[in-house]
């Protein structure tokens, strides 16, 4: 097991080359989403949105809003992984009894939970709160990305688009929605010359410090 995680870690790189004649089964592009369901978040609020973008011309128009990066339309499916523009009273509410219908306990015992959210938030400018939602979406991201390398499906991080034009394609101010990041999803082409280079990181000594 030690042995496979290392090597998935490994073996996942960001791609650039899709083989767009090799498609993700239905059965795993379920299990990516479940894990992407699964993802944590702080209060467990989950400010996001999942846009699976399966309309071809969509694809293509996206891409040119990447700078046009293939991997966009190539990719056997494409996530846009947004987040919502602002937390409302409302959704705090609905997160709480979310809670209490799950866990069978009653809504007026998380009353006290509910007001320290609403606490936060409140404290929040609005361009704080959507950078507080972004970096929800960063988290569900990595556990995208690892949900991936353990299915051996390879798949592209990206924030190298024109978010205003995302946005702007997928109506998604009209939902209180924002893009962050985009997440191709595929099988590698085999002359992906990516595949074959070396990952460069940090030496352990240069990325932690024991105090
Ligand atoms: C948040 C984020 C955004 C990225 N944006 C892009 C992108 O727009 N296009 C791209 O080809 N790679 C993108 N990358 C890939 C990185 O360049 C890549 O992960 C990094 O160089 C390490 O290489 P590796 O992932 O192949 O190990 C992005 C990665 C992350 C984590």
């Amino acid at each position: 097991m030690r042995e496979k995680l290392l090597h998935d870690l490994n073996n996942r790189y960001a791609t650039k080359k899709f083989d767009s004649t090799k498609k993700v089964s239905d059965d795993d592009f379920q299990l990516i989403c479940e894990a992407l369901r699964l993802f944590p978040s702080s209060y467990g609020l989950q400010p996001v949105k999942f846009i699976i973008v399966k309309t071809e011309s969509i694809r293509l128009e996206l891409q040119k809003a990447a700078f046009g990066q293939a991997q966009i339309s190539e990719a056997s499916h494409l996530i846009v992984l947004c987040a919502l523009d602002s937390i409302s009273h409302n959704d705090v509410d609905d997160h709480v009894k979310l809670l209490a219908d799950t866990r069978e306990i009653e809504v007026e015992k998380l009353v006290g939970f509910g007001t320290q959210i609403k606490g936060s938030i409140e404290k929040m400018s609005e361009e704080n709160m959507q950078i507080w939602n972004d970096k929800q979406a960063y988290i569900a991201l990595g556990q995208l990305l690892h949900t991936c390398a353990v299915l051996h499906i390879d798949a592209t991080p990206m924030e190298g688009f024109s978010k205003s034009e995302f946005d702007r394609i997928l109506n998604l101010k009209d939902q209180n929605l924002h893009s962050v990041l985009a997440c191709p999803i595929g099988y590698r082409s085999e002359d992906d010359a990516y595949s074959k280079i070396k990952k460069a990181r940090k030496s352990m000594n240069a990325l932690f410090e024991i105090r």
